[in-house]
């Protein structure tokens, strides 16, 4: 699988494992969401440019670098990508947050529809990041690229929590320039589409609404 990075540290490791635990309240989760999104943004933005500065510190002059070029935006598929961006935003504060929602349609699985879209205007000019909880079906992702890509985004990479190799499929058979960046791979969807063994419904149990 090319273009997959799974960040295997062991703090990701175990704080998935608690997001997984069917007992763990709302409030817990949204914490520990918001807590490997910075972990797995710190991955996502690796490959960011780099400049030489001089700065003047307290005792010499220091040869330094410094974050150069592209700025990053951050596309949160909503629902369940909001809960990922105040981690993904405590890493890189100047980002600027699109939003997308996608529509799925309950009788046929393979098609999505876009209910709503909002991008920064220079979105061209910004390595595009899209966060979704879970990378599923890849139906929802593999549009949201789709809607990046129209509105002029070069640099495109998606950052979930949890995937499976049919999401990893889809998006990499739509999309093979885009690298996947998550916390984990999972078994595979069942005959529901949920990933398994998975964290059930990442929008319920981040908001509550079950
Ligand atoms: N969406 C969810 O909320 N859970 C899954 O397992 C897959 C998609």
């Amino acid at each position: 699988m090319e273009k997959v990075h799974v960040c295997d540290h062991p703090l990701v490791q175990h704080k998935i494992s608690l997001l997984r635990d069917k007992n763990t309240g709302s409030k817990e989760f949204r914490e520990l969401v918001s807590e490997i999104s910075m972990f797995i943004c710190y991955e996502a933005t690796r490959d960011l440019p780099l400049k030489e500065v001089q700065i003047e510190t307290p005792l010499a002059l220091a040869n330094s670098k410094i974050i150069s070029g592209r700025k990053v935006a951050f596309v949160p598929i909503m629902r369940a990508g909001l809960g990922m961006v105040d981690g993904a935003l405590a890493l890189v504060p100047a980002a600027k947050v699109g939003h997308v929602g996608i529509y799925r349609d309950k009788a046929n699985s393979n098609s999505a529809a876009e209910y709503y879209c909002k991008l920064p205007f220079d979105i061209a000019n910004r390595e595009v990041i899209i966060l979704d909880l879970m990378l599923a079906t890849g139906v929802s992702a593999v549009k949201t690229v789709e809607i990046c890509k129209n509105a002029g985004a070069k640099n495109v990479k998606f950052m979930c929590v949890l995937t499976c190799p049919e999401g990893i499929k889809a998006l990499q058979t739509a999309h093979p320039d885009v690298e996947i960046i998550t916390g984990a791979i999972d078994e595979g969807l069942n005959e529901d589409l949920y990933i398994v063994p998975g964290i059930g419904d990442g929008g319920d149990r981040l908001f509550g609404t079950k």
